[in-house]
């Protein structure tokens, strides 16, 4: 079983998965947070090319996700990441943010399908690179994806990863699983399922119904507990002290990365991190009204000093 990291902006970028991978090991692929494809004839802006610089990346499978509408700009980005040694570069058509969809980009692509066909007609002829996509399976009613998947099927993709919600859903209600079944067993390319699998109950129920699963992607379940791909193949819950080492890691890189800005990144990082402890309310008390470093670390040493280890860390999204 291929088990990956999901891309999530602001909170499983490079640090983050370099990090992850020496405290927890390495999952068996990592995707970016999306990233803007530069002009035609330019280089990557800075964060991305922080993003995506090999040195960063040294010894994890990562796959660069880009966001775009424009074929040229996805077939140029695509060679700037060939040239870097990148084997694929991956699609992002479930990104549901205002801004985005009304941009016609991310799950806002799935409005316009026939535009959508002529695009991915042009990337996968033209990419040096094979093209994976990521994709929600409608913007407004789950019954968009007969036609998008009919779309799907036409083109030569290297992998399509379904996160089985539609735009307006969000992240919130169950992942309509049956729609990443009947890809399953429909596509003549590889397939991969992501959404809402929290803990190895989750995981075990999603292949009990779904034996030919090939390639499972973890998001929010490995923020709230970074052990779970460990888990999943038979291995221990994380402990105290090594949830204590990554969180210091996380913090001291993301530090050397952008300075005191690191506490509102760790703070992102704790509304998921929460969870793996049996008080997260209290624990969210402790850390989101620190703004300096000094009283940051004071509340996380409180946090790691008295507040006791969930049985099972597993993300909960009531709790906010
Ligand atoms: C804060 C946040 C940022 C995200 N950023 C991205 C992104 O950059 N690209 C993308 O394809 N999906 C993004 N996602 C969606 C996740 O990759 C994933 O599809 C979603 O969280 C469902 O999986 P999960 O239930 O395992 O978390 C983001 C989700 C969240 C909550």
């Amino acid at each position: 079983m291929i088990l990956s990291l999901a891309p999530m902006e602001g909170l499983t970028g490079h640090v983050f998965r370099r990090v992850h991978a020496e405290c927890f090991g390495a999952l068996d692929r990592y995707y970016t947070p999306f990233l803007a494809p530069p002009h035609v004839g330019s280089a990557f802006g800075k964060k991305a090319a922080a993003e995506i610089d090999p040195e960063s990346n040294r010894g994890l499978n990562v796959v660069p996700q880009l966001l775009t509408k424009d074929a040229e700009a996805f077939v140029w980005a695509a060679q700037l990441l060939a040239e870097m040694g990148y084997r694929e570069v991956n699609l992002n058509l479930g990104c549901p943010s205002g801004t985005v969809v009304a941009k016609g980009k991310g799950s806002g692509f799935l409005r316009s399908l026939k535009e959508l066909d002529v695009f991915l007609d042009r990337i996968c002829a033209e990419s040096p690179l094979p093209v994976s996509v990521k994709t929600r399976i409608g913007v407004a009613d789950d019954a968009e994806y007969e036609a998008i998947l009919a779309m799907y099927l036409k083109h030569p993709l290297a992998e399509l990863i379904v996160h089985p919600r539609v735009q307006k859903d969000r992240y919130q209600g169950a992942p309509r699983q049956e729609a990443y079944g009947k890809t399953l067993a429909v596509a003549p390319f590889p397939v991969a399922y992501n959404g809402d699998i929290f803990d190895v109950e989750d995981y075990e129920a999603l292949v009990a119904t779904y034996p030919a699963t090939r390639h499972v992607m973890l998001g929010r379940g490995i923020l709230a507990n970074p052990a779970l791909g460990r888990m999943i193949r038979g291995g221990a819950a994380a402990t105290r002290e090594e949830l204590e080492r990554f969180h210091n890691l996380l913090f001291e890189a993301y530090r050397e990365e952008i300075g005191g800005n690191a506490v509102f990144r760790m703070k992102e990082w704790w509304f998921y991190a929460k969870c793996a402890f049996t008080d997260p309310l209290a624990v969210h008390r402790a850390v989101r009204k620190a703004r300096r470093i000094d009283e940051y670390q004071a509340a996380v040493d409180r946090v790691f000093g008295t507040q006791e280890l969930a049985d099972v860390a597993r993300f909960n999204s009531q709790l906010s």
